[in-house]
């Protein structure tokens, strides 16, 4: 391990390490932050492989598993959305099972959040829960999906996805996001991940780090070049607000304390399931899930503006397009995305429920927000050609 990494502690009621650095595989699975994992000595281990993952960082997390004496079993599975199922989780639980793998065994999910969520919703329910390690390989898994313990599967609807609709929170023993895997990450899907951590830094005020949204700024040309010691304190740093959102509220329990984190994403899922294509710019195809979050983001600030809450939209909107995320769409009519908005799962009997800036790294849970508002925020990020 390098000396730039850095271990954090997520102080929840099993608490665990995410290690984070240039080259944590190597040595990861040893030393005090993988204690919670017991010997691997003669543990059966399963790693779930992302096929997006070169074979490189894959096979130093194998060597790392035989050296310490496990007994290791791979299965590979594709980062795609139809196949975040229930047919996939049932196909690498049948694999744990014909491998033999007992209560004190353990998986470890190496890939985006796509194969995270599977992976860790397999080790949710394989005999009641067994210990897992994620090794999140994408930007936006290392900042967000990687902590909070939430796993899940989509269920197919017709044409569509019931996204996340079948999950469990199941806390992994151990966290290694290695900085080194994201140099083969694709530009677009590393943009996709700095959604949310504009998405953090415009929340993490309430949580001791008014900064963020500046230093993630500052700090971007580093970052845009992938210089390991930016994105080593990148991930550091929105680990450590999600962290804290997650401790106050581990299973989403508190009225509109975890539901903070969700800044952006009634617009953006919205814009998702819609089925909006990104500008040709950005690349074109159907919005990624972090360019439809940063355009969410935009979309909420214009909101708090004409709710009269507060005003960061062109401090939003400029952030998100230093970032090379879409700051504008072609849309359909903004009554359309308001039906999307409120079939979304966190509306509560048709009452939209939307979190909006209040104020410099702050937000509010508001369910009063009036259409004319929302629509406003709408019209703030539709495309004028
Ligand atoms: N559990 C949570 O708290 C949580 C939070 C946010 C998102 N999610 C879920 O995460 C998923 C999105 O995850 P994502 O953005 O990581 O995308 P993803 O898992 O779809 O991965 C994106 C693409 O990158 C590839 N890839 C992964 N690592 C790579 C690497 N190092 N080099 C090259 N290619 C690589 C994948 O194969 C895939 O093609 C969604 O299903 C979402 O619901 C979960
Ligand atoms: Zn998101």
């Amino acid at each position: 391990m390098s000396t730039q990494t850095q271990t954090l502690r997520l102080l929840l009621r099993q608490p665990y390490d995410i290690v984070v650095g240039p080259g944590v595989y190597a040595g990861g699975f040893r030393g005090a932050s993988a204690a919670p994992l017991g010997t691997l000595r003669d543990r059966r281990v399963i790693v779930v492989a992302d096929a997006g993952v070169p074979v490189a960082p894959v096979n130093v997390v194998l060597d790392e598993l035989r050296s310490l004496g496990a007994s290791v079993i791979t299965i590979e599975a594709s980062a795609e959305e139809h196949r975040k199922s229930l047919q996939e989780a049932e196909r690498v639980l049948r694999a744990m099972s014909d491998a033999r793998l007992e209560r004190g065994d353990v998986l470890v999910a190496l890939g985006g959040g796509i194969v995270g969520d599977l992976a860790g919703f397999a080790a949710a329910i394989y005999r009641r829960g067994i210990r897992w390690v994620q090794c999140p390989t994408t930007l936006l898994s290392m900042v967000d999906a990687s902590v909070g313990g939430k796993t899940a599967v989509n269920l197919p609807d017709g044409g569509e996805l019931r996204k996340n609709e079948i999950g469990a929170f199941h806390q992994p023993s151990l966290v290694l996001a290695d900085i080194s895997v994201l140099s083969s990450l694709s530009d677009r899907q590393f943009r996709c991940g700095l959604a949310e951590c504009v998405k953090h830094g415009l929340l993490s005020g309430g949580w001791s780090m008014p900064d963020l949204l500046d230093w993630t700024e500052r700090s971007l040309p580093a970052i845009l070049a992938r210089d390991p010691a930016a994105l080593t304190s990148l991930v550091a740093r929105n680990v450590t607000v999600k962290g804290a959102v997650v401790r106050a509220d581990e299973r989403e329990t508190a009225n509109g304390v975890r539901e903070q984190l969700n800044l952006g994403h009634t617009f953006g899922h919205a814009l998702e399931g819609l089925g909006v294509m990104a500008p040709q710019g950005i690349g074109g195809g159907p919005l990624h899930h972090g360019e439809a979050v940063a355009l969410g983001l935009i979309a909420a600030a214009a909101s708090a503006r004409e709710f009269g809450l507060s005003d960061c939209v062109e401090r939003v909107r400029g952030a998100v397009a230093s970032c090379g995320l879409p700051t504008h769409v072609n849309l359909p009519a903004g009554d359309r995305i308001l039906a999307a908005m409120r079939h979304d799962k966190k509306s509560r009997d048709g009452r939209l429920r939307l979190v909006l800036p209040s104020g410099p790294g702050r937000v509010v849970v508001r369910n009063d927000v009036p259409d004319e508002a929302v629509l406003g925020g709408i019209e703030a990020i539709a495309q004028r050609s």
